[in-house]
């Protein structure tokens, strides 16, 4: 009952119903196609099909943004006249559309055939005592969308990730969990020389608390003052030890002067490339599904994105690490 979902290179369900979405996001398995879904190990691509107020109830887009979470590539719905006699966006992507996709969909799974990728993503926390730690508000949502993508396209993904909340497949990725900055780095230094790609995508507490109290601190004085250290700075350090053909990729979120800040930390961290979020961007930043990017290169070029979903932006980040170093 599994070998469907194991046989297959893709999945594709056209047109997909709101009730097999429904069933697909929840993890529901009571027929064939929900049991080859769930047993699937291969990408998956879904074009919905229904009546347009269906497809714009927030039920099913919720539905719809938890299966692109889970690297599935769904494929909107175009407008026209729809079996109820009303007209709006509903009908099942045209199939020669659908087969363009698929097209460019194989063709450029091969672009990163057999390369090794590894990427940090999450927060990282760094404890104070035993119950209590020091850490920021990133989701990993970027640092998933760009696994999925370079899974997708034909890579094999390392992933060293925070404490994240998300629900993701790991099973598809060689998955490492840590919790401190000095844990990630660790890990990253075992992997960082059989890599061609890193993709420091973590936001890494720059400090942390100088020592860890072994007991719950308890509440007494009126203040309490914490003495910080400096972390070590993972990309920073294993940017030293780059070597030709392997490409380092950063990311920077800034809150002013956005684009000399970026640009001292790529020629500081030795990336080939920095991805820049912008926190006074609407639609950017950390916990939100969409993102808007400024991408800066070694050589000295840049490109912007249009706010997107992340899935998107990772696909553009790609594509622009494709043509790095003598890209952008
Ligand atoms: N980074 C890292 N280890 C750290 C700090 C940052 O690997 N200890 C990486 C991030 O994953 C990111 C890049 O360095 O790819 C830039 O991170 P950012 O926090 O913007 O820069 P910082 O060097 O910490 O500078 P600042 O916080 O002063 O802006």
């Amino acid at each position: 009952h599994v070998e469907l979902g194991l046989w297959a290179d893709l999945f594709l369900v056209a047109p997909i119903t709101a009730n097999s979405i429904a069933k697909f996001a929840n993890g529901l398995c009571d027929n064939l196609l929900t049991a080859t879904y769930l047993s699937a190990r291969c990408p998956v691509i879904l074009a919905p099909a229904m009546d347009l107020d269906m497809f714009q109830h927030p039920s099913v887009q919720a539905n719809l943004a938890k299966l692109n979470s889970f690297g599935n590539n769904i494929l909107d719905p175009e407008s026209g006249e729809l079996a109820s006699g009303l007209s709006g966006q509903g009908r099942m992507m045209e199939p020669e559309n659908i087969l363009k996709r698929l097209e460019k969909f194989f063709k450029d799974r091969e672009d990163f055939k057999k390369k090794k990728v590894l990427i940090t993503m999450g927060p990282t926390q760094e404890a104070l005592d035993p119950v209590r730690f020091i850490s920021n508000h990133s989701s990993g949502k970027m640092g998933i969308a760009l696994a999925n993508a370079f899974r997708n396209r034909g890579a094999e993904v390392y992933v060293i990730s925070g404490p994240i909340s998300l629900k993701v497949d790991k099973e598809s990725f060689h998955w490492k969990d840590v919790k401190s900055a000095k844990e990630m780095y660790h890990e990253a230094k075992l992997l960082q020389a059989k890599m061609d790609i890193c993709v420091f995508a973590a936001a890494v507490a720059d400090y942390a608390p100088a020592e860890i109290a072994p007991e719950k601190i308890k509440k007494s004085d009126s203040e309490l003052t914490i003495k910080m250290v400096k972390n070590v700075d993972i990309a920073f350090e294993l940017g030293k030890i780059k070597k030709p053909g392997q490409l380092h990729i950063g990311f920077a979120l800034e809150t002013e002067n956005e684009a000399e800040n970026a640009k001292a930390k790529l020629d500081k961290k030795n990336f080939d490339l920095i991805v820049l979020n912008s926190m006074k961007e609407s639609g950017a930043g950390f916990q939100v599904d969409t993102n808007r990017v400024h991408i800066y290169g070694s050589g000295g070029g840049s490109i912007s994105s249009e706010v997107a979903e992340k899935s998107k932006i990772a696909e553009l980040i790609l594509d622009q690490i494709k043509l790095a170093p003598i890209g952008v």
